[in-house]
C-alpha cells in the first residue's frame, strides 16, 4: 500500500482510537460495573464533612487505605475491595505508610481516644511523628472523628457499637469510685491470669527498659509519675487509671500483662499486643508494679524464666 496523506491519516486516527478504548474505554467501562461490597453503606453528613477535612489536611500522603493481599504481615483482617469506594470520588487509596493503614480503623478506638490524639497525637502516642491537628477546632475535629470511625463501614459499626456499649459501663464503673472501678475492670479477666505472677526475675536492666517503654508508650496518659495525669488526661473519659490505687487489690503480673496485650473496650486503654513483644509487655507491667503500685510479684516463686539476655 501506498502512504499517501490519506492513508497516513486514517492510520493515525485508527491508532489514536484503539489506544483511547483500551486505555480510556474499557478501565471506564469496567471500574463502572463496580458493585457495592457487603460492608458498603453510604456515609453520614458529619462523615462526609470528616472525609473533605481529611483531603484538605493531607492525612492522604501518610495514611493508606487499601490492605493488599500481601499485606497479612501487618495484621490485616480484611482484604480492601474495590466495592468498598463505589462513592468516594476521589478515591483516598494513598500510596504511602508512615502512618498505619485506616481502612479498618473505624471502632478500633473510642471516640475520647481520637480526640485526644488528634489534638496532639503525642498525648496518646509519645514517639509519634503525626502533626498536631488542634487548629482545626472542636467542630472540625468531631467531623474528622466521625469520618476515621467510619472506616470499615459495616464492619466498623459493629466495633463502634461495641465501643460504646462498654464506654457506658466503664463510666457506670468509673462513677462508683475507685474500689468499684478495679473490681469491674479486673472482673472480665479470664480466672488463670489474675492469678498468674510475673515469671520473669526483677532485675535493673529489665525495669530500665520497662521504664524506656513506660515513656514511649504510656506516659502521655498515665502521667510521668503513673497517677493518670498525662496530657491526654483533660479529653478522656473514663480518665487514665491512678496506678497508685491499686497497692492492695490484688494487681497480679499477669493481671497487668493481659491489660497491657488487650487494652480495655471502652476505655482509651489501647491494645498493645501488636506494638510490645511478649518481654516488654512483662517488663512494663513490673516497672508499673515497682514504681507505682509499690508492689511487685515477679519471680516470687523462684522460677522465673530467664530473659532472653542470658548468654
Ligand atoms: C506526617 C505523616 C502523618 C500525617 C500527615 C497524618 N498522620 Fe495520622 N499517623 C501518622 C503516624 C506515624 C501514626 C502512628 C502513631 C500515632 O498513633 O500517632 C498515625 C496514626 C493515626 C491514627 C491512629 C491509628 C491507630 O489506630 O493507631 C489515626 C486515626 C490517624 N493517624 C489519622 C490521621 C488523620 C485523620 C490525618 C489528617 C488530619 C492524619 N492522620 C495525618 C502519621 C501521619
Ligand atoms: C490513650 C491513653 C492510654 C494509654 C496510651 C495507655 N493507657 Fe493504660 N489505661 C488507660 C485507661 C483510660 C484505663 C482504664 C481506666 C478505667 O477504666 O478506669 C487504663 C488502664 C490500664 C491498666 C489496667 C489496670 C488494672 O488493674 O486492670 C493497665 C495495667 C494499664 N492501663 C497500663 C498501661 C501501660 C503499661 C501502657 C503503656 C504500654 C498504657 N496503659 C497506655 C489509658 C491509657
Amino acid at each position: 500500500m501506498r502512504m499517501t496523506p490519506a492513508v497516513i491519516f486514517a492510520g493515525s486516527v485508527l491508532i489514536l482510537a484503539a489506544v483511547v478504548t483500551i486505555v480510556v474505554v474499557l478501565p471506564f467501562y469496567h471500574t463502572n460495573q463496580t458493585k457495592p461490597s457487603e460492608i458498603f453503606r453510604s456515609r453520614t453528613a458529619a462523615e462526609k464533612a470528616g472525609r473533605r477535612i481529611y483531603i484538605n489536611n493531607g492525612c492522604v500522603y501518610c495514611h493508606s487505605q487499601s490492605i493488599r493481599t500481601l499485606d497479612w504481615g501487618i495484621g490485616a483482617e480484611r482484604i480492601a475491595q474495590a466495592g468498598d469506594y463505589v462513592a468516594d470520588r476521589p478515591i483516598l487509596l494513598g500510596s504511602q505508610r508512615t502512618g498505619p493503614d485506616l481502612s479498618q480503623e473505624g471502632g478500633e478506638h473510642p471516640d475520647d481516644w481520637h480526640m485526644a490524639h488528634f489534638v496532639n497525637p503525642r498525648y496518646t502516642s509519645p514517639l509519634s511523628i503525626m502533626p498536631a491537628f488542634e487548629f482545626l477546632g472542636k467542630k472540625k475535629l468531631e467531623n474528622l472523628t466521625a469520618y476515621v470511625q467510619s472506616l470499615g463501614f459495616r464492619a466498623a459499626d459493629k466495633r463502634v457499637k461495641r465501643q460504646e456499649k462498654w464506654k457506658q459501663r466503664a463510666i457506670a464503673a468509673y462513677e462508683q469510685g475507685p474500689v468499684k472501678n478495679v473490681q469491674w475492670i479486673h472482673d472480665h479477666l479470664p480466672a488463670p491470669w489474675r492469678k498468674l505472677p510475673n515469671p520473669y526475675p526483677t532485675s535493673d536492666a529489665g525495669l530500665a527498659r520497662g521504664h524506656k517503654v513506660y515513656q514511649d508508650f504510656c506516659m502521655g496518659c498515665h502521667g510521668p509519675i503513673g497517677d493518670g495525669m498525662g496530657p491526654a488526661q483533660p479529653y478522656l473519659y473514663p480518665p487514665p487509671l491512678n496506678f497508685t490505687i491499686l497497692k492492695d487489690r490484688g494487681v497480679s503480673g499477669g493481671i497487668l500483662y493481659y491489660q497491657i496485650m488487650n487494652g480495655i473496650t471502652g476505655t482509651a486503654m489501647p491494645y498493645f499486643k501488636k506494638h510490645l513483644e511478649s518481654e516488654k509487655i512483662w517488663e512494663v507491667g513490673n516497672y508499673v508494679a515497682e514504681y507505682f503500685i509499690n508492689q511487685s510479684d515477679a519471680d516470687t516463686d523462684d522460677g522465673g524464666i530467664d530473659a532472653a539476655y542470658e548468654p
